[in-house]
């Protein structure tokens, strides 16, 4: 049962201009904005686009904040018509955060039960195991762990080099959590300033989005507007005695939430509150390639994923929510979409 009426809008597919395609070697080359196309736009204000994984065959799956802790999926986000349709809903929860592929077909997903756009009830954070049916049969369910300690788990990464643990960022408390996904044991594994909310501070969200590459755990701090890292091992743990490093501290914006690197090691970042999609470049550079604080282009940009297959490794697929938490010049949202942005002209 699908609750969504999804509207897809095609027939933009020629909007990517092959002028493009040239390899430029820094973003001052590209022109601005970069080209995006709605691929999917659900149906109602307030469905809240919240994360998004890639599936190892290119289609999209992506968690909902609101209405309902659903998992939805895009077939064939690149093709002509793309098609979303419901995958799952968890039960005990009202809203989903992270999603980590674990292994072909198998995600995790962190979900809570939610009073609003705020953080979720005490003692409801729940991860769960989410297999792919092949073949047309459905998705099966399964609970990982409750973690009663937990305010608001945010985004899931999975360990590279064991795939039976995932680091779980809390956006409230300010920790990381070490979970094996075979076990349910956790254990908070990192407990610094640098992913906590400021006191009193904007939006009162610290950690938020997360990424693993080359040894570095990176993550975003909403109210800080900036982007971490810090060493672990190839366990997921932290390393002892190392320092956390600053990678981004963002000028064009007031937060940040979730982020992908391209091949290159760039970083793309949502921006969420702020309605634009940023790149911060090896060398550190920042540039702002889509949206404006007074658009809807990317309002409420919330996560962002490249394509895996051959046809769309350089699409980059941003989730919204429609700027449903901060409505642009105050009163204007949308219903959440997904859009996909040809970073060609960014590298
Ligand atoms: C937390 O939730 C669990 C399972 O839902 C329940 O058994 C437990 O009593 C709850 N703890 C508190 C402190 O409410
Ligand atoms: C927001 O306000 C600015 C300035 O008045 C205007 O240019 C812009 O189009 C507005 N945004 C939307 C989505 O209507
Ligand atoms: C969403 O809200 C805007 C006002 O912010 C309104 O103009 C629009 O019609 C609404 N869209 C839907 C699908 O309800």
């Amino acid at each position: 049962m699908t609750a969504l009426k999804l509207t897809s809008l095609v027939g933009l597919i020629g909007a990517f201009l092959p002028v493009y395609a040239a390899p430029v070697d820094s973003l001052r080359q590209a022109r601005l904005p970069l080209p995006s196309r709605i691929i999917t736009q659900t149906a109602a204000n307030g469905t809240y686009i919240e994360n998004i994984a890639v599936r190892s065959n290119g289609d999209l799956l992506v968690t909902l904040l609101q209405p309902s802790a659903s998992v939805y999926t895009v077939k064939g986000p690149y093709s002509q018509s793309p098609s979303m349709s419901l995958v799952h809903t968890f039960e005990g929860a009202n809203g989903l955060t992270g999603i980590s592929e674990t292994s072909p077909d198998t995600f995790i997903v962190a979900a809570a039960l939610y009073p609003g756009l705020a953080a979720p009830y005490q003692n409801t954070s729940t991860l769960w195991e989410l297999k792919l049916g092949s073949k047309g049969k459905e998705a099966t369910a399964r609970r990982i762990v409750h973690i009663p300690e937990a305010s608001l788990l945010n985004a899931v990464v999975t360990v590279p080099g064991y795939k039976a643990a995932v680091l779980v960022g809390d956006s409230v408390r300010g920790v990381v959590f070490r979970v094996d996904v075979t076990t349910g044991r956790y254990d908070v594994v990192l407990d610094i300033p640098e992913l906590k909310p400021i006191p009193g501070g904007p939006i009162d969200l610290g950690f938020n989005g997360a990424k693993i590459r080359a040894g570095y755990l990176y993550w975003s701090n909403t109210d800080r507007a900036s982007i971490y890292r810090f060493p672990i091992d190839m366990l997921g743990y932290p390393v002892q005695g190392a320092k956390v490093e600053e990678v981004a501290a963002i000028e064009n914006a007031s937060g940040v939430d979730d982020f992908a690197f391209d091949c290159q090691g760039n970083i793309w970042a949502a921006t969420d509150f702020d309605n634009m999609l940023i790149t911060i470049q090896t060398d550190g550079r920042e540039t702002v390639v889509l949206g404006s604080p007074t658009e809807l282009t990317v309002a409420g940009d919330t996560s962002a994923a490249f394509g895996r297959t051959p046809l769309d490794r350089h699409i980059l697929y941003v989730t919204t929510s429609g700027a449903a938490a901060v409505p642009v010049n105050g009163t204007i949202m949308e219903p959440g979409k997904i859009v996909a942005v040809d970073t060609r002209g960014g590298r």
